[in-house]
C-alpha cells in the first residue's frame, strides 16, 4: 500500500482515503462519494480492529461480508481496497498506542474506556499506509472524529479530516452496520432515538437554553418504551465538546445519545443551532 501510494504522490495524484470496519452501507457510499468528489484516487479499508472492542463487545459477532463488499467497491469504481489481516497491523511484536488523552475519557469513552485508544491507534496506522491527502469520516460517530482532528492537529498529521453528515434510513435510524442485530420489534423501537433527537432539535430552534430541560424531555420520550435502556443523552459544544451549561445563540451543539436495545448498543447525535 505504501508503495501505491508513494507512486501516486509522485504522480501527483490527490488520495483521498476512507477507513472502514466493511459491512459497507449507505453510510459509508456517502463518505466514498465525497472523496471521489475531492480527490484524485479513493482508497477504502476494509479492517475490523481488534483493539477498539472490549473484551466483552462484538468484536466476534461484528457483521462481516467481504465479497459483498468488493463488488459494491468495485461497482462504485473505488481505485484500491486496503484490506490488511490482523498480523500485518498487530504482529506479535506489537506495542505502540496512540491516545488523545481527555477528549477519550468523556461521554463515550465512559462506557467504553478503551475504544478510542483503539480507534486512534489503527486511524495512525492505517493512515502511516495510505498516506492519503484526505481522510473521510461520518458525523455518526461524531466523538470518533472530534477525537481524530484533535489528533491530527496534536501531532501535526499532514492530513485534511472531512466530516461528513449523518445518512438514516427512511424511518430516521442512524445507518450503521451493528443495524443488522436488531429484531423488527427492536427496530421499530430504535426510530425513538430519532424522534427524541429531532425533539431536542425543535426545543433548541424553540430557543430553549436549558439543556436539562431537554435532556428530561428526551429521557421522558425514551422510557415510553421498554426496550430501551439508556446509557446517555448529552449536549456537548460542537467544537469543543464540553457540555453546555446554556444553550447559547451563535454557538453549534452535538446531542448525543448512546442507548442499550436488546444486545444491541446504538449511538446517534444530532447537529444543533439555537433559532435567532
Ligand atoms: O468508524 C469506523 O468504522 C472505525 O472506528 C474506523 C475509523 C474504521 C477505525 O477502525
Amino acid at each position: 500500500m505504501q508503495q501505491v501510494s508513494d507512486q501516486l504522490r509522485l504522480e501527483a495524484k490527490k488520495i483521498g482515503f476512507v477507513p472502514t470496519m466493511g459491512f459497507l452501507h449507505k453510510g459509508h457510499l456517502s463518505l466514498i462519494s465525497k472523496s471521489k468528489n475531492i480527490a484524485d484516487i479513493t482508497v477504502v479499508s476494509i479492517f475490523v480492529n481488534p483493539t477498539q472492542f472490549a473484551p466483552n463487545e462484538d468484536f466476534n459477532r461484528y457483521p462481516r461480508d467481504i465479497d459483498s463488499d468488493k463488488k459494491i467497491l468495485e461497482e462504485l469504481g473505488v481505485d484500491y481496497l486496503f484490506l490488511p489481516s490482523a498480523d500485518d497491523i498487530y504482529p506479535f511484536s506489537f506495542q505502540t498506542f496512540v491516545t488523545v488523552e481527555e477528549l477519550s475519557k468523556i461521554i463515550e469513552g465512559e462506557y467504553r474506556p478503551t475504544h478510542f485508544k483503539g480507534v486512534t491507534t489503527i486511524v495512525n496506522i492505517l493512515f502511516n499506509c495510505v498516506k492519503p491527502h484526505f481522510a473521510i469520516f461520518g458525523q455518526k460517530d461524531a466523538q470518533q472524529a472530534a477525537i481524530i482532528k484533535q489528533m491530527v492537529n496534536d501531532l501535526k498529521m499532514d492530513v485534511v479530516i472531512v466530516v461528513e453528515p449523518m445518512v438514516r434510513e427512511s424511518d430516521g435510524l442512524a445507518m450503521s452496520s451493528r443495524n443488522v442485530y436488531l429484531s423488527e420489534e427492536e427496530r421499530n423501537s430504535a426510530r425513538l432515538l430519532y424522534s427524541s433527537l429531532l425533539t431536542a432539535e425543535k426545543f433548541v430552534q424553540d430557543k430553549e437554553i436549558d439543556p436539562e430541560r431537554i435532556k428530561r424531555e428526551m429521557k421522558v420520550m425514551l422510557s415510553e418504551d421498554k426496550n430501551i435502556r439508556l446509557d446517555y443523552i448529552k449536549i456537548v459544544n460542537a467544537d469543543t465538546f464540553n457540555e453546555a451549561l446554556f444553550i447559547e445563540e451563535g454557538n453549534v451543539y452535538y446531542v448525543l445519545i448512546a442507548v442499550r436495545i436488546g444486545k444491541t448498543r446504538l449511538i446517534d447525535n444530532i447537529l444543533v443551532r439555537p433559532g435567532r
